[in-house]
């Protein structure tokens, strides 16, 4: 079996190459990669990287992710999350390839309280949300079998990421303000790829094509950012006790006292009940894979 994986040294793209490597065959780019175009700003050129290599699966985990930027350049956004994916998706219905993409919480407008489906009505807030969600429409319309995976809160042990800031700011300050609004669930890199690995073997193995289609995928329980940051400053002082932890008091405070170009959704609790049904997977608490990752950076 060959696989296209796109974005290879973004958080998820990374951990794909692992989860994917038992799978078959992988061919993992990025926007600087030379004999074969891995840049979605190019959308031609990379259809032209699918005719040509012929995979049986593309999995794009590259994206344009900088969700304030965007709303200043929607024009790259739209190109990387929207133009991009749409000529992938087409390249791949010329070939036969299953296109595996990622969309996200955004595409939702964040009222309410409860936990969004996968058919709910859509209404995203940013140029972000937007584009990804043209995206996933651009994907269904083109006639490719397709999986899109929509997760939220994304984090990973290699590279920057929110747990690392607190963890950096508890040693400098003597009091942090984090927003206790916003509703999700933190989300592993590493659970995103492993669970796409399942599922594309779960595909391939059946042939069944009714398989593909949009499915939430993100891990079990929801917090806010200030119960993620309370949590990380907790677990980080029981695993490594002289960690010179200096803050007294992590303050709750609402979204609008940091204001940023890019609206958020406030409730970005996801459903994952289809996603589980569909491939026999369990989606673990989110705290499982932050203890792990804060074990790892510690
Ligand atoms: N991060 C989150 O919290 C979150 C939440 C919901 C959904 N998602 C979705 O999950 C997927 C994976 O996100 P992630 O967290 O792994 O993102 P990430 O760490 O920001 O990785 C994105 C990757 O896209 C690459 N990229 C940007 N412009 C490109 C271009 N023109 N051509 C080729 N590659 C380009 C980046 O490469 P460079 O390193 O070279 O810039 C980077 O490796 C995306 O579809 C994203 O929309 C993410």
């Amino acid at each position: 079996m060959k696989i296209l994986l796109l974005g290879k040294n973004g958080q998820v793209g990374w951990e794909l190459q692992r989860s994917l490597a038992p799978l078959g065959e992988v061919l993992a780019l990025d926007r600087h990669s030379t004999h074969y175009c891995g840049d979605l700003s190019k959308p031609e050129e990379l259809a032209q990287t699918v005719l040509a290599y012929k995979p049986d699966f593309i999995v794009n985990a590259a994206a344009h992710t900088a969700v304030d930027k965007a709303e200043s350049e929607p024009e790259l956004a739209k190109l990387l999350n929207t133009d991009a994916p749409a000529a992938l998706a087409k390249a791949a219905a010329q070939v036969g390839a299953w296109l595996v993409h990622y969309s996200t919480d955004y595409v939702f407008d964040g009222s309410g309280t409860h936990a969004r489906q996968e058919g709910e009505g859509t209404g995203p807030l940013s140029v972000y949300g937007q584009t990804k969600l043209d995206g996933e429409k651009a994907i269904a319309a083109s006639g490719c079998k397709y999986l899109i995976f929509r997760t939220s809160w994304v984090y990973a042990a290699r590279g920057g990421n929110f747990a690392k800031t607190m963890l950096r700011l508890a040693q400098e300050r003597d009091k942090l303000t984090v927003i206790n609004d916003q509703h999700g669930a933190p989300t592993g890199a590493d659970l995103i790829a492993d669970v796409t690995a399942h599922a594309m073997r779960r595909v391939l193995n059946t042939q069944n094509t009714a398989l593909g289609g949009v499915y939430h995928l993100v891990a079990s329980g929801e917090t806010t950012w200030h119960g993620y940051a309370s949590h990380v400053i907790r677990q980080a002082k029981c695993i490594k006790p002289d960690l010179p932890i200096k803050v007294a008091e992590v303050a709750a405070v609402p979204t609008s006292a940091f204001p940023t170009p890019a609206t958020r959704p406030l409730n970005s609790r996801l459903c994952t009940a289809k996603l589980q049904q569909a491939f026999g997977l369990v989606l673990p608490p989110w705290q499982q894979g932050v203890d792990r990752m804060l074990t790892e950076i510690l």
